[in-house]
């Protein structure tokens, strides 16, 4: 790895908010961020676009073998299209389970988001950036939010796309996605040891990107001092 390159993890369970946080950190230091729950809607979608179950594991690892994933402007491609808010669908939501379960899916995304994320400083969210992605890493987060909370964030999201759900059906959504994210073999949802436990619910985005931020300026400024 290239000296003076760091990792930040953001890890937690859907809707704590990690992805907006993690950009308003990368974008406050300067660095690159990474979306790795993208990478993985990205394939769920090419799976879907061609007729696939997402639970036959012969058909999306023989998509796996021709995807031209990758990651640039901050946002992810498949070739040279940008699929934008395509990956974010509910059909994606709700279908990727299985994708992210299978051990050769996690194997071929864990080694590109490496590559990605060595290269440069760089900003990862996600669910196994801390434990298996980048366990060196030198900063790691764990954010978490009560589900009431998290389903009332995921309403005022899909709302501000047009789309209106009950508060009960998105908590039962949320639930299946954590109980899916942490239960998998490979690569489960699990917060590392070394890694500082913020609990959103009651904060806001710009104040639980401020106190990330604090916390890695601190430590990168004793480090700046130390040398
Ligand atoms: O962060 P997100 O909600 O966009 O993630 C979408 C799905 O991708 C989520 O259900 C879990 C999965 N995921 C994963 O398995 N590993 C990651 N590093 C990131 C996301």
């Amino acid at each position: 790895m290239a000296e003076g390159v760091y990792q930040v993890a953001i890890d937690g369970p859907a809707a704590s908010g990690k992805s907006t946080t993690a950009r308003l950190v990368a974008g406050d230091l300067g660095i690159q961020y990474l979306d790795t729950g993208a990478m993985y809607r990205a394939l769920t979608l090419d799976v879907l676009r061609h007729g696939h179950a997402p639970t036959d594991p012969t058909a999306v690892l023989e998509r796996l073998s021709r995807l031209e994933l990758d990651w640039r402007e901050d946002r992810v491609w498949l070739g040279e299209e940008d699929p934008g808010e395509a990956i974010r669908s509910n059909e994606v939501s709700v279908r990727m389970g299985p994708i992210c379960a299978m051990p050769a899916v996690r194997e071929w995304m864990v080694d590109l988001q490496r590559r990605l994320g060595q290269r440069q400083s760089t900003v990862l969210d996600g669910r196994d950036i801390g434990t298996v992605v980048f366990p060196q890493a030198r900063f790691k987060f764990f954010l978490v939010a009560d589900l009431a909370e998290r389903a009332r964030r995921r309403q005022r999201e899909l709302e501000a796309r047009g789309q209106q759900h009950t508060l009960q059906a998105l908590m039962d959504e949320l639930e299946r996605r954590d109980l899916s994210d942490a239960s998998r073999s490979t690569g489960p949802l699990r917060q590392a040891e070394d890694a500082i436990l913020v609990d959103t619910t009651t904060l806001g985005l710009e104040e639980q990107a401020a106190l990330i931020i604090k916390q890695v300026r601190l430590v990168l400024t004793r480090e700046a001092f130390c040398d």
